[in-house]
């Protein structure tokens, strides 16, 4: 069974969420665009083109005037606006024009770099995002926010634009590899974490079936996770209030992720960053010290870490400050009223952040 889901008017584009079980269906879904005079270019990077290039390239080219493919070297280290550079030089010398389109084929770093290419050549054309692990699935491919790093600034440069459509194949997930899979994971639980507290006792019954990737569980999980992100990001498109609730666990979580310079991936560090909001919660008396603990232990069936070795807590302190989830001096920390409720909080303090940094290394029991 495949499903769809739609973003609504209010997010300015209507939008479909395709959830398929392979690549079958691309073609006539991209059809639905009517680009038969129009050119596609796929972007993509090193590692994802040998997968997937040629079979998307099959179902485009059915579908549209032209398909030329651009690869990027895979990694974040290439998120940056040289990259995106190199591409507006390849879409111009492909005479690329506003009737044409870009296709986002791979994770969160080619949809980002691929969006913002989209949203800002010859002022915005159209895009389309195709995912490729399961973090772009369940997060970054919905509610169009695209960017690159600058400098050591995670997701500094961007913009706000709706893909055309998201076409998600969930066979490819197979091959995704066991941490970039439990990377992955890390966004799911805090859909459930942020705004539903049954789908968060759903994940932890349903593990052994995740860990497996069982498809009908993992087709379930996917559709209900991508209808988190779609109800908050509907109401909120451009991150003017409620949508920073998304944020949760990413203030502590990108500070690690680049103390330790990007050798943790990104959910791994989301992980730690929920916790630490978890821990500042239960210090708060808003959440009772065991759903502190059984939040910190729930991260473990999935494979992600819930301490790090070792880390200067003053520097990763100071790492949350470049952040951009600023509200004037003040960090917008996402805190949790309980497993399914999130709330905005302004008021926390840098003695509370340590706090939580702290509680995060690693300490032999004595
Ligand atoms: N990943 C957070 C958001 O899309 O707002």
């Amino acid at each position: 069974m495949s499903r769809k889901l739609s973003i609504n008017k209010a997010s300015r584009i209507l939008y479909p969420i395709y959830i398929e079980h392979s690549f079958e269906n691309l073609s006539s879904c991209l059809n639905e665009l009517e680009l038969q005079d129009r050119k596609i270019c796929i972007v993509t990077d090193s590692n994802v083109e040998k997968l997937y290039g040629e079979e998307v390239q099959k179902a485009a080219s059915a579908s549209a005037g032209k398909v030329v493919l651009y690869t990027m070297t895979a990694g974040e280290e290439h998120k940056t606006l040289d990259t995106v550079k190199d591409l507006y030089a390849f879409l111009i010398e492909e005479h690329f024009d506003r009737k044409d389109l870009l296709v986002a084929l791979g994770g969160g770093v080619v949809g980002d770099l691929c969006g913002y290419a989209a949203a800002t050549y010859l002022r915005g054309i159209d895009f389309v995002q195709i995912p490729t692990t399961l973090l772009s699935q369940t997060d970054s491919s919905i509610g169009g926010k695209t960017g690159v790093d600058f400098d050591s600034y995670k997701n500094m440069v961007g913009a706000f634009h709706m893909p055309r459509l998201v076409y998600m194949n969930m066979s490819v997930l197979k091959s995704l590899d066991n941490r970039q899979f439990a990377s992955g994971m890390a966004e799911v639980l805090k859909h459930g974490l942020i705004r539903d507290g049954v789908f968060y006792e759903w994940l932890i019954d349903h593990f052994p079936e995740i860990n497996e990737k069982d498809t009908e569980i993992l087709e379930e999980m996917i559709y209900r996770s991508c209808q988190i992100k779609k109800s908050v990001v509907e109401k909120d498109p451009t991150e003017k209030g409620e949508r920073a609730l998304l944020n949760l666990g990413h203030t502590i979580g990108h500070a690690i992720e680049k103390y330790m310079d990007f050798k943790y991936l990104h959910g791994e560090c989301v992980a730690l960053g929920c916790i630490g909001a978890a821990y500042i919660s239960y210090k708060r008396n808003m959440i009772p010290m065991e759903e502190y603990y059984e939040i910190r232990d729930m991260f473990v069936p999935f494979s992600l870490p819930i301490s790090i070795s070792e880390g200067n807590p003053e520097e990763i302190l100071n790492l949350t400050k470049s952040d951009k989830k600023m509200d004037g001096s003040h960090v917008k920390f996402i805190l949790l009223k309980k497993v399914g409720k999130a709330v905005i909080d302004t008021t926390v303090t840098d003695e509370e952040i340590t706090a939580a940094i702290e509680e995060l290394i690693y300490k032999e029991e004595v």
